[in-house]
């Protein structure tokens, strides 16, 4: 039996008084990181085109301050009017995790089945919004000197997982937008890295386990640590980017798979 994500808050509010976005945070693993930065300390903005208000009130029972952002990440005034929004809550904005993402609802099949619209939409919520994201946040991020962006990959563009071309090439995308970012944004003191899961039982996951149950399997036995990746998992190495631990490290991808992609 493998070692169980840890569910202990971490404790030590190393995040206490920094502002935190994450996207997508309605379910799944934006849920669990959301709930996480706020047990560090954190203020979260709990953005999602569908659910952020009530997963803010449950997330909020915790004990952090909360605010609901009912926000579509591909869309250039909502993304900008989400920032606006939580800089005016909170007086400040340090933290952007771009979490929100298509993957669970994708059906998997042969790249030449993949509709052109499909394809359009997947590069828009995975690429496109953490682009608009980061746009709007940047902008508060520079006036208090810096900032944090993690943005959620996945370990799929290294490992060339075959069934999703869409999805995996996004994913891809994320990694080089992480890297020319980091670039980018290093003089201003904001660093940009990524965190790559491997499959991770979700809230959308579990929901489509029907389609997932090869893949579970199969993902499980080809880790180090073999057993399934719960949410839980990824938490901690959001934390770790966001926190003073990682001061120096930017332009990275932590692949947190339990030891299936070594790199
Ligand atoms: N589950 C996995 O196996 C896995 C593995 C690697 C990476 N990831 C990535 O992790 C992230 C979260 O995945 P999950 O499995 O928790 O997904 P999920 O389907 O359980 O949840 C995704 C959340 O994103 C929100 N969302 C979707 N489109 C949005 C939009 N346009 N604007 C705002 N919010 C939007 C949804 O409403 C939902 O709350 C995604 O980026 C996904 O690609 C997932």
């Amino acid at each position: 039996m493998g070692e169980s994500p840890s569910t202990q808050p971490p404790g030590g509010g190393e995040l206490a008084g920094q502002v935190a976005v994450v996207t997508g945070a309605a379910q799944g693993i934006g849920r669990a990181i959301a709930e996480h930065l706020v047990s560090a300390g954190a203020s979260v903005a709990v953005v999602d085109v569908h659910g952020a208000g009530p997963a803010a009130s449950e997330i909020e029972q915790l004990g952090g301050r909360v605010l609901a952002v009912e926000a579509d990440v591909t869309s250039e005034s909502a993304t900008a009017a989400m920032a606006e929004s939580v800089h005016h809550a909170f007086g400040r904005l340090d933290i952007l995790v771009n979490n929100a993402g298509l993957f669970t609802t994708l059906d998997p099949g042969p790249f030449e089945s993949i509709p052109v619209q499909r394809w359009r939409r997947v590069m828009d919520v995975n690429v496109m919004g953490p682009f608009l994201c980061a746009r709007a946040c940047v902008r508060f991020m520079r006036l208090q000197g810096g900032g944090r962006i993690i943005n959620i990959a996945s370990s799929t563009p290294f490992k060339g997982t075959p069934y999703t071309l869409d999805y995996v090439t996004s994913k891809g995308a994320v990694v080089a937008l992480t890297r020319a970012l980091a670039k980018e944004l290093g003089p201003q003191s904001i660093l940009v890295n990524a965190v790559a899961p491997g499959l991770t039982l979700s809230d959308g996951l579990l929901e489509r386990s029907g389609v997932f149950d090869q893949k579970i399997a199969a993902s499980a036995s080809g880790r180090a640590l073999e057993r399934p990746q719960h949410p839980a998992d990824i938490v901690g190495a959001v934390r770790f980017l966001s926190g003073p631990g990682a001061a120096f490290i930017t332009g990275q991808t932590l692949v947190v798979d339990g030891g299936s992609f070594l790199h």
